[in-house]
Order: C-alpha cells, then sequence, then structure tokens
C-alpha cells in the first residue's frame, strides 16, 4: 500500500484515480457507487458510469434518467455519497457530494460527447430501476438523439 507524508499529496492521488474512472475503462473507479437517501429513510446505492472529473473544480459528473428514482431521491436531498474501491492500489474512496442536477438544453453539450453507442442506454422505457411486474414483453423504446430525456448530475465533490 502507498504511504504518504503529506495530506495534500494523498488527496492529488485519490483525484489521480478518480480521473482513471472518465479514461481507463478498466479502472474500478469508472464505476462509482452512488448513493442518496430514500423517503424511507433507507440509503439506496446503485453504479453509476464516470463521465467527467475536474480536479481544480473539485467536480465530477454523472449521467441519468429524468424518471429514475435518483433524481426524486435528489430533489429531496442533494447530498450525496460516492464510494470507490481500487485494489491494486488498495485506496477506499468516500466522497460526500452536493448534487447540481442540470436537465435540458444545458445538457447538450454533454450530449455530444456521450458516444453514440452509449446513448442507448438513455431515455428508455421502462425507466431504469423500474420493478418488472412480469415476465414477457415489454413496450421497449431507445433514447432520444438530442438529450432532453437525458440529464447531466454535477456533483461538485467535497472530499
Ligand atoms: C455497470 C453499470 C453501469 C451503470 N451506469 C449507469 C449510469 O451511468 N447512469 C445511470 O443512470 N444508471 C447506470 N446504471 C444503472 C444504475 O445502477 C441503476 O440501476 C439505475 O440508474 C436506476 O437507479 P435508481 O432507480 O436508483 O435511480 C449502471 C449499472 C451498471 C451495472
Amino acid at each position: 500500500m502507498k504511504t504518504f507524508q503529506k495530506l495534500d499529496d494523498f488527496l492529488n492521488f485519490a483525484w489521480a484515480q478518480i480521473s482513471r474512472g472518465k479514461v481507463d475503462k478498466k479502472s474500478p473507479a469508472r464505476h462509482p457507487t452512488f448513493v442518496t437517501s430514500n423517503s424511507d429513510g433507507f440509503p439506496k446505492a446503485r453504479m453509476l458510469v464516470m463521465r467527467r472529473s475536474d480536479r481544480k473544480k473539485n467536480e465530477i459528473e454523472f449521467h441519468t434518467e429524468t424518471t429514475s428514482s435518483k433524481m426524486l431521491a435528489l430533489e429531496e436531498n442533494a447530498r450525496a455519497g460516492i464510494h470507490i474501491w481500487l485494489p491494486k492500489v488498495q485506496l477506499q474512496i468516500q466522497m460526500n457530494i452536493d448534487v447540481e442536477v442540470k436537465v435540458g438544453d444545458i445538457t447538450i453539450p454533454n450530449w455530444r460527447d456521450v458516444p453514440t453507442n452509449s446513448r442507448v442506454a438513455y431515455g428508455t422505457i421502462p425507466s431504469p430501476g423500474i420493478v418488472i411486474a412480469r415476465v414477457g414483453p415489454l413496450p421497449f423504446k431507445m433514447g432520444n438523439p438530442m438529450g432532453t430525456g437525458t440529464n447531466g448530475l454535477n456533483a461538485p465533490a467535497k472530499t
């Protein structure tokens, strides 16, 4: 395990690992666990893809659906958590984050950066996280091309 003499060095190292999530598909930082608090009092954790990180602005970015349950949870409480485990460097990263939700036209530049083959993951019916009541054919609709059904979640991170 890497050791650090200064807290700043540790923080820089952690951010370097986080930034690998965007560029290295094999990095565990690619798939952080994103935790919100539900109205029933239970936390809810799910995996998201790291879309961008910005060390200087203290921000990380994720994309999701307006209709997903995490959006509802964030309306009630915009404070969330991130967890990443990096086995190679034996480092656990826990972040407290204030989530800034961006919806609609403001997300068009973000949407343009989403690779075409990744876009099909968004704007689907039924929404992700919906409990499927029965086995059988489901209505399925693919995402729209200009991002109006896709949100950017900009999360200024407090580490
Ligand atoms: C490998 C992997 C990557 C995922 N990436 C995303 C993502 O970037 N955005 C997203 O909204 N959901 C993503 N999901 C689905 C979420 O984990 C979750 O099931 C979905 O967003 C619904 O969550 P919610 O009902 O808690 O809002 C991913 C799931 C897996 C297994």
